[in-house]
């Protein structure tokens, strides 16, 4: 089973993007044929600053080796080195009805946040993450909880696509993990945590163990004393209850009697220490890593031309089903 997912270089990545998304990938490619794509046509269809977009690129490269992606195992390349990928999407845009794409949440969101940059890239953007998937014919895609919606339809673009031109696409499944498909601001325990948003509510994974004990402690909480997990009536330390639990490999009930008795600032403290020690072997690798320029390059390099034999294959079938060769 052929495995595929991505994440769009328009930032420093978060706990959110590892808890909910790589953490995954980790342990999956163990087992699968796994494809790790970095997004980077799906972030120009937000504000961007060109400037910027290479060094998010390596540094993208440089979080998916630091958390454990092995090159040797899993396929690492770029979206756009790829041509087939808007290339397929193209196509698949061909069959993908536009109601579809106009009730998308995060099109809806990302054109109320972003009004003056509501461009026909965002509303088509789920079809070029069709085309991600489908161009390697994954099986399974892990993400968090905000991508289910775009997979599903992926599922219904590929048996439109099935329907019309004969059996080509397996529909690919989500694979959305239990706990952590949803890690929330640590300043606004609503909403997810978000790269885009303000970077005190979000614990980057190369944040300096300073950063990272400031932005525990001043994160928000609720009212009350008790230190329990309970996401309706207390989810600010319900959110924390969630990080600790996965990266400790913890129950939350375990936490719970841990801390019975104890106040949310002994919670957050010790919570700080957990995830300073996990990422610390991420800043090490991070540091060696951005001094390796030369092997970034070659890994994508190598990458890319595994890639890309399956992705013409799968073109090639395509245009041939389609009439276009
Ligand atoms: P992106 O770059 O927004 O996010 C990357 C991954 O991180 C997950 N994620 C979260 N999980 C838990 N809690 C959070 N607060 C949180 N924030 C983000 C996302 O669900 C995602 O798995 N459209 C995709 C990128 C993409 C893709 C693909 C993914 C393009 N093509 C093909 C899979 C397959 C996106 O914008 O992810």
């Amino acid at each position: 089973m052929r495995i595929f997912s991505g994440i769009r270089p328009t930032g420093s990545l978060h706990l959110g993007n590892y808890l909910g998304a790589i953490k995954q990938w980790i342990d999956l490619q163990e087992t699968h044929e796994c494809v790790f794509c970095i997004v980077d046509l799906h972030a120009i269809t937000t504000p961007y600053d060109k400037k910027e977009l290479q060094k998010n690129i390596f540094e993208t490269l440089i979080v998916y080796l630091a958390a454990g992606i092995n090159p040797e195992k899993s396929v690492i390349f770029v979206q756009s080195h790829i041509k087939e990928h808007p290339e397929l999407a193209w196509l698949l845009g061909t069959i993908t009805p536009l109601g579809e794409l106009q009730r998308m949440t995060q099109f809806k969101e990302k054109s109320k946040t972003n009004k003056a940059y509501i461009n026909a890239g965002l509303l088509s953007y789920p079809v070029l993450m069709a085309a991600d998937i489908l161009l390697y014919r994954a099986e399974a895609v892990p993400v968090g909880k905000d991508q289910g919606q775009h997979v599903e339809l992926t599922r219904s673009i590929a048996k439109k696509f099935n329907q019309k031109f004969g059996q080509t696409f397996k529909e690919p499944e989500s694979l959305i993990p239990k706990e952590g498909a949803k890690i929330m601001s640590l300043t606004d325990p609503k909403k997810k945590m978000s790269k885009s948003d303000d970077p005190k509510s979000c614990i980057f994974l190369f944040d300096s163990p300073e950063d990272i004990q400031r932005k525990i402690m001043s994160a928000q909480t609720d009212s009350g004393k008790d230190v329990i997990y309970n996401v309706t009536k207390k989810p600010g330390i319900s959110n924390l209850f969630t990080i600790y639990s996965l990266l400790a490999n913890k129950t939350t009930q375990d936490l719970e009697k841990e801390f019975k008795g104890k106040n949310y600032g002994e919670f957050k403290k010790s919570l700080a220490k957990i995830v300073i020690d996990y990422l610390e072997p991420f800043r090490r690798k991070q540091k060696e890593l951005s001094l390796r320029e030369v092997y970034l390059q070659e890994i994508l390099k190598q990458s890319q031309s595994r890639a890309l034999t399956i992705a013409q294959e799968t073109m090639r079938e395509v245009k041939e089903k389609m009439g276009l060769l």
